[in-house]
């Protein structure tokens, strides 16, 4: 099938090259001229394990291509995929102008009767909106080609966005048409052939809705822990054993149970947000997610609670804060929980030192006030605590008796539950978890 995809980002440029694995000829188009440069050059323009392999295959195949004309990318397409960003709006609701855009240019460029599906986190019925778009558009220009709107949901995770992508646990499209539907299923005929996951079939809106209660269920479950990492803090059990013996339970399953800092990234902040939103705008007040979301935003309150319960107060002190990345394996900032803390530090006249593996660069770009530190010894050296704020496997290796050696003050505030609590406090240590024994209990 021809294949164009509109926004080389994170979903689209890894469904682009999936597609084009898959057999499809594909074009990814993107406004922004110097990614499209960057990926004609053979290079993607942001890092992700396995990509440049993958994109190397298929484009030696001939089967990808990329361009920055949107008549070129609209000249065969007969699906195409709408892959831009939907950024929080001050008021919790996504800004949509991005997928307006896409549909006003897949109408001035049609070149025959085609599909147009979401796989950008949508709020449910902007299919509707879409459809109302594309309605508009076609009269204005007089365009007689038929566009149909679908909804096709992706659920890949930055760090493994390849492997989620080319092996996914199950496959959501929504659709109107048995036209529409057909087409879909051409489009995933061989990932279902050779990985035989489960495939929903279903209307546009449940398609949309699929992505955001999954997306805040999974936020829920890990505020869900959080708030019972804080149960635990207070009568000296043990989150982990917790979320281990909760897991066991084949109805609940151990996956994202993690207790720590809380959840960052592009998505399940934003479309906590979203959801809640378009729950008061259809008239239910969805309040799980106000909780949910003010949970996530307590974790980070609990860990200078922590700090000034050690240091008394936090201005004029040194803290090291290890980690930037909203979470290990990448290099992105986006809503990222340690970021948040080092800010509310650096507000409070703490002197932060930031360390990250990967996202420094990043950091001086996007937050340049924040002192950054080349390398782990860097940031710890004559500090008065550490805080472990993102869960880099480099730092789970830190012994106690690096911490000690470094430190001016031997306290280290433990956010993402890295080291072994009993090693840390037998070598002297003033050690905090979250939701572990830890001194001071
Ligand atoms: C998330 C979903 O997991 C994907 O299924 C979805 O497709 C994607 O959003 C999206 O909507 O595009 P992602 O944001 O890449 O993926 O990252 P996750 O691995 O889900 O982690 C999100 C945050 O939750 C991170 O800050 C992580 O540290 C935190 N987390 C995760 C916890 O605090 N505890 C856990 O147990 C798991």
């Amino acid at each position: 099938m021809n294949i164009a995809v509109v926004g080389v980002g994170h979903v689209g440029l890894v469904s682009a090259a999936a597609f084009a694995r898959w057999g499809h000829q594909v074009v990814g188009y993107d406004d922004d001229p110097t990614k499209i440069a960057k990926l004609q050059g053979g290079e993607a323009w942001f890092y992700e394990p396995g990509l440049d392999d993958l994109m190397a295959e298929v484009t030696a195949a001939g089967r990808l291509t990329f361009t920055h004309d949107p008549a070129e990318a609209m000249r065969d397409a007969e699906v195409v995929f709408v892959c831009v960003g939907t950024p929080p709006l001050p008021g919790g609701g996504p800004n949509l102008s991005y997928v307006e855009v896409v549909g006003c240019m897949v109408v001035a460029h049609a070149q025959r009767d085609l599909l147009l599906v979401e796989k950008s986190t949508v709020p449910a019925n902007t299919g509707r909106r879409l459809e109302q778009v594309i309605r508009r558009e076609s009269d204005r220009l007089r365009m007689a080609h038929t566009i149909e709107v679908a909804s096709n949901p992706e659920f890949l995770k930055e760090g493994a966005a390849v492997d989620d992508t080319l092996h996914p646990d199950r496959v959501v499209y929504g659709t109107s048409s048995a036209w529409s539907r057909d087409l879909l299923r051409r489009v995933y005929a061989t990932l279902v052939r050779e990985d035989q996951m489960p495939v929903v079939e279903t209307d546009v809106p449940t398609a949309e809705l699929i992505k955001h209660a999954s997306n805040a269920f999974l936020a829920t479950r890990i505020s869900f822990i959080n708030a019972v990492s804080q149960i635990c803090d207070r009568v000296g059990a043990d989150v982990e054993v917790v979320a281990q013996g909760m897991g066991h339970d084949a109805r609940i399953g151990s996956r994202f149970l993690q207790a720590g800092l809380g959840y960052g990234g592009s998505c399940f902040p934003k479309d906590v947000d979203a959801f809640a939103h378009l729950a008061r705008q259809v008239g239910y007040d969805f309040a799980l997610l106000d909780e949910v979301r003010a949970i996530n935003v307590g974790q980070r309150s609990s860990v200078i609670a922590k700090l000034e319960g050690e240091l008394w107060h936090l201005s004029g002190k040194t803290i090291a804060v290890l980690g930037a990345a909203f979470k290990p394996g990448t290099d992105d900032l986006r809503e990222s929980p340690a970021v948040h803390l080092a800010n509310e530090l650096w507000a409070a006249g703490a002197e932060v030192r930031i360390h990250d593996p990967v996202a420094l660069e990043n950091l001086a770009r996007e937050h340049p006030q924040l002192p950054r530190a080349a390398t782990v010894d860097e940031a710890l050296d004559g500090a008065h605590a550490a805080v472990v704020a993102t869960d880099w496997p480099e730092y789970a290796a830190l012994t106690p008796e690096h911490y000690r050696a470094r430190l001016a003050y031997p306290i280290v505030i433990d956010a993402r539950n890295l080291h072994d609590p009993r090693s840390m406090l037998d070598a002297g240590l003033l050690y905090h978890a979250m939701g572990r024994p830890s001194v001071g209990r």
